[in-house]
């Protein structure tokens, strides 16, 4: 079994979910979004996943713990929405078309942010968040670095480094 999956699975197991959405989604649909799908890594039993389906777009959730998935899916099962929930290590999942809002929150993998990026269409956001840390590492960003990775054509809407984390969301303009 994936380490990851391990890892996660063993919190998720003790953890009682509370599916409050991210300030993301109100910041997303605050901004405009083209038509499309909304994707999201290292979903976990994400709350923001659940705000977009019930704002009425097709949302693929990709995470590596499928006790996360399963209570993600009950829960839009439960409100009579759909959730595409995708079993996958982020590192390997290749995103299949264009997304009109891709997005990660409290994960870092400077790959992944790369492959995210790709897959967003012209016009939608990248939003990311991820753990911060002035000298980076595995797991954590330095200040201003999920701005200087975007590739070109992306202008920054908003970047926010706080001691602990870092916030950035973007639109692809070409
Ligand atoms: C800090 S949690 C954040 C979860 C969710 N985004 C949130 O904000 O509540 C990190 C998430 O990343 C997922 N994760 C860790 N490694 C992963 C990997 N290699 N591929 C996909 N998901 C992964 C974990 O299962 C967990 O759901």
């Amino acid at each position: 079994m994936h380490p990851d999956r391990l890892r996660w699975n063993a919190r998720y197991e003790t953890t009682p979910p509370d599916f409050v959405p991210h300030p993301f989604a109100a910041e997303a649909l605050r901004a405009g979004i083209p038509d499309g799908r909304v994707l999201e890594f290292a979903c976990g039993r994400s709350g923001t996943a659940l705000a977009f389906a019930e704002a009425g777009r097709d949302v693929v959730a990709v995470d590596v713990s499928d006790l996360a998935l399963g209570q993600l899916a009950e829960e839009a099962s439960r409100r009579g929405l759909r959730v595409e929930c995708v079993l996958a290590d982020a590192h390997a999942y290749q995103p299949e078309g264009e997304f009109a809002l891709v997005m990660a929150i409290r994960f870092w993998d400077p790959d992944v942010y790369a492959t995210a990026c790709q897959a967003v269409a012209s016009g939608g956001l990248v939003q990311w968040e991820a753990l911060a840390d002035p000298g980076g590492g595995r797991w954590r960003v330095r200040p201003g670095e999920l701005s200087a990775r975007l590739p070109e054509g992306f202008l920054v809407l908003s970047e926010q480094t706080a001691s602990d984390a870092s916030r950035l969301t973007a639109r692809r303009v070409r």
